[in-house]
């Protein structure tokens, strides 16, 4: 099925290098216009696929083809894209100005053409006035908005960021994220970004693909991946999550109850569709997605505090179930003081917050 939004498409890629399966047989396809994000631990071969995509390595088997043409065997320098990469190094001789106008010189545009976009672009990354400074003139934030520039001013079709905003300190890299957004947005192009900050990828993408050990484990909204995790590595890996280890007892098209033995009873949990009875599972429920003492809940079960984790906008206790012990998020009301350890809470989740995961054992589930 091909999509109609498609711009690039990544088809049965595999990297080896040596004896090691860098990117082990990965497809997607990005939207025209959308920002998509690669999200995944350090070493699961994001880097590895913008590389290929850029055409600075070689797919060992698959195809990758920007609107509709192939790119196996095309040159880098071919290839209708822009990078920012995190040591992408500008020229260092050269002025702020000079380096935004680099690709055009190559491209051989006209001077007066060329003076009009590196001013747009200067203005794009609110660097107006900062033609002709030098590079080691610049913050990091804004030398990472110069490369930006840079890549974005011979209009690529696809943006390839990996890790742009990775040498910053959180506070910059919290503003740039929304500048970042919002020239995306502006501009229509593009873009794949990389990051191992699930944060990051939440807050910034239209999709996003998490990867693990050189594969996709899942390629949805943030909204989905956070909420319908597809498989246990994705649930843990962003954000944080209970695991309890299950066997379903009872199915109902998608809705399960699941016999957890470190609780000692049977809880709820839905997504399970196409599973069966007595098979093994994990169930995953957020921290957030646990209720205390909720009256609109047909079940409950008892458990008791072990520790008050934080208290801020909301209380996270670890609180002993059975022998399981879980994460709870509870919101915090104003007056009402954190419950202490020792104290009893009354526990449950809404069957549609708890996910029904195949526990088929991977090398990567941490
Ligand atoms: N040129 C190379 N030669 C040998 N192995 C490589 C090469 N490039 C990458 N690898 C290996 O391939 C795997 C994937 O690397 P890659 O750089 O794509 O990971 P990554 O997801 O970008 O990680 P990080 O978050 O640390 O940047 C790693 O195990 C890495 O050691
Ligand atoms: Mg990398």
């Amino acid at each position: 099925m091909s999509d109609p939004a498609a711009l690039l498409t990544i088809d049965r890629v595999v990297k080896t290098f040596g004896r090691h399966r860098a990117v082990d047989g990965v497809s997607l396809v990005v939207r025209r216009g959308e920002f998509l994000t690669l999200l995944g631990p350090s070493g699961c071969g994001k880097t590895t696929i913008l590389r290929m995509i850029a055409g600075f390595e070689q797919p060992d088997a698959g195809t990758i083809a920007i609107d509709g043409r192939t790119m196996n065997g095309v040159p880098p320098y071919r290839r209708p894209i822009g990078l920012v990469f995190q040591n992408l190094a500008l020229f260092p001789h050269l002025t702020v100005g000079e380096n935004i106008a680099f690709g055009l010189r190559v491209r051989r545009q006209a001077a007066d053409a060329i003076a009009r976009e590196v001013g747009e672009a200067l203005a794009l990354v609110e660097l107006a006035g900062f033609a002709d400074r030098r590079v080691h003139e610049l913050s990091g934030g804004q030398r990472q908005r110069v490369a930006l520039a840079r890549a974005l001013v011979i209009r690529p079709a696809v943006m390839l960021l990996d890790e742009p905003l990775g040498a910053l300190d959180l506070k910059l890299r919290r503003q740039l994220q929304l500048e970042l957004k919002s020239i995306q947005q502006r501009t229509g192009t593009t873009f794949i970004f990389v990051t191992h900050d699930q944060e990051e990828a939440i807050t910034m993408s239209d999709r996003i693909a998490v990867m693990n050990g050189g594969r996709v484990e899942q390629l949805d909204s943030a909204h989905t991946v956070y909420n319908r995790p597809a498989t246990a590595f994705v649930a843990t890996f962003v954000g944080d999550t209970n695991l309890l280890t299950g066997r379903i007892v009872g199915l109902d098209g998608g809705a399960a109850q699941v016999s957890v033995p470190t609780l000692g009873r049977d809880v709820p949990g839905a997504g399970a569709a196409g599973m069966r009875v007595g098979a093994n599972v994990l169930l995953s429920i957020r921290p957030e997605n646990v209720r205390a003492a909720d009256p609109s809940l047909p079940w409950r079960m008892e458990g008791r505090v072990v520790e008050v984790v934080y208290a801020g906008a909301a209380h996270r206790y670890t609180v002993a179930a059975g022998d399981a012990r879980l994460l709870v998020a509870a919101p915090a009301s104003p007056g009402t003081p954190p419950l202490s350890p020792g104290a009893r809470i009354d526990l449950a989740w809404r069957a549609d917050d708890a996910m029904v995961l195949d526990a088929t054992p991977t090398n990567h589930v941490p």
